[in-house]
């Protein structure tokens, strides 16, 4: 089950539902404008002398305008999928928004029956997602650059770049479904603060390479993918769009192979980094510790029924699969730092660290 890679198809053209997507785009325009234009009427009227109707258009529009942004911005916090965590000087980014083609393979989920509010709110689900997706293609490329710095093998580059390109399929498809639900062409815009990163001096608790490699591909890799394999498997489940589920099936076997990708290179800087690798996994260790579940807004107009059969995971849910993905890491790394006796191995029953079995990433030559 995989998606073409090159199927980046525009969708110019008008097509049956044109029309209604119109209209929808036209809706979801005036309620975006529609605070503004009232801001502003009401200081027109203010300023030609009715102060006190030109107020209560001015507190409406204001009012308006922080209802739009608290709803956009409580849905873009849902969490659909989310690939490698783009890093730069310890902040996460993304790209800016824009609106064109180039960004979106031609995947349209069922829009029938849905109102003209759930379908911002899943449009605006997809967008944050789409928006991780393609910022974890450069967070591959970085990692790339410092394991050749690192003078890691061939299988690890090459399994380094599958995962970027896996990254752009999850990013394409994550935007066609944004684009569908929400009417707009959607795409990925800049992220300037990428073409401005200088190489900077780490701080002294930050360690050497290895250890910032470590750090980072333990949280960013076994536990943030790891989480986003599993949160995909349990949201196809429960998905009940073909496309969505899909979708969402596709990337929990990417991601569960991302994770794996991880291991590996943790397994590498064990082997050549020495002590302070190891001191540095162990360090990590307890900033598992620190790791929180997302939180969930609670957005008016839908119930948890309707977003887990589209694809968003419940609170209780997402929490369970954290602290399940947060035990089976801290467990699996612990064994790398003090590998267990031949009896405890049997019990946990984990794959050890740098030899799993389902540690594909490495040994394929593409994707399966
Ligand atoms: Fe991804
Ligand atoms: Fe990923």
């Amino acid at each position: 089950m995989r998606w073409h890679i090159g199927c980046c198809m525009p969708t110019h053209g008008r097509s049956k539902g044109s029309g209604k997507v119109e209209l929808f785009v036209m809706l979801v325009l005036f309620i975006v404008l529609l605070g503004p234009m009232l801001f502003v009427s009401g200081i027109v009227v203010m300023v030609k002398g009715s102060g006190s109707r030109g107020g209560l258009l001015t507190l409406l529009g204001a009012t308006t305008m922080g209802l739009v942004y608290w709803a956009y911005s409580a849905i873009s916090h849902m969490n659909f999928s989310k690939g490698r965590v783009l890093r730069l000087k310890g902040r996460a980014r993304v790209a800016r928004r824009a609106l064109g083609d180039g960004w979106a393979d031609g995947a349209t989920p069922r829009l029938e029956g849905l109102t003209p509010w759930q379908r911002t709110v899943l449009g605006e689900a997809w967008m944050y997602s789409a928006g991780m997706e393609h910022a974890s293609v450069p967070a591959f490329a970085k990692l790339s650059l410092k394991l050749s710095a690192l003078g890691a093998p061939s299988e690890l580059l090459e399994a380094c770049h599958l995962a970027a390109l896996d990254e752009v399929r999850h990013a394409r498809r994550c935007f066609a479904l944004a684009r569908a639900y929400s009417g707009l062409p959607w795409s990925a815009g800049t992220i300037p603060e990428l073409g401005q990163e200088r190489p900077s001096r780490p701080s002294p608790g930050e360690g050497d390479d290895w250890s910032r490699l470590v750090r980072g591909s333990l949280l960013d890799g076994c536990l943030g993918e790891g989480l986003a394999a599993s949160v995909a498997a349990e949201a196809s489940r429960r998905a009940s769009d073909p496309v969505v589920r899909e979708t969402l099936a596709v990337i929990a076997e990417d991601e569960e192979r991302h994770a794996e990708l991880a291991w590996d290179v943790i397994a590498f800087c064990l082997e050549r980094g020495g002590g302070k690798a190891k001191q540095a996994l162990r360090q990590a260790l307890d900033a598992l510790e620190t790791q929180r579940t997302p939180t969930l807004p609670s957005i008016p107009g839908v119930d948890e029924a309707f977003l887990a059969s589209n694809g968003v995971l419940p609170q209780a849910e997402l929490g369970r699969l954290m602290e399940e993905c947060i035990q089976r890491t801290r467990e699996r790394a612990s064994e790398c730092v003090e590998p267990l006796a031949p009896l405890q191995r049997a019990r946990v029953m984990m794959p050890p660290c740098s030899s799993s079995p389902n540690s594909s990433s490495i040994a394929s030559t593409g994707k399966t």
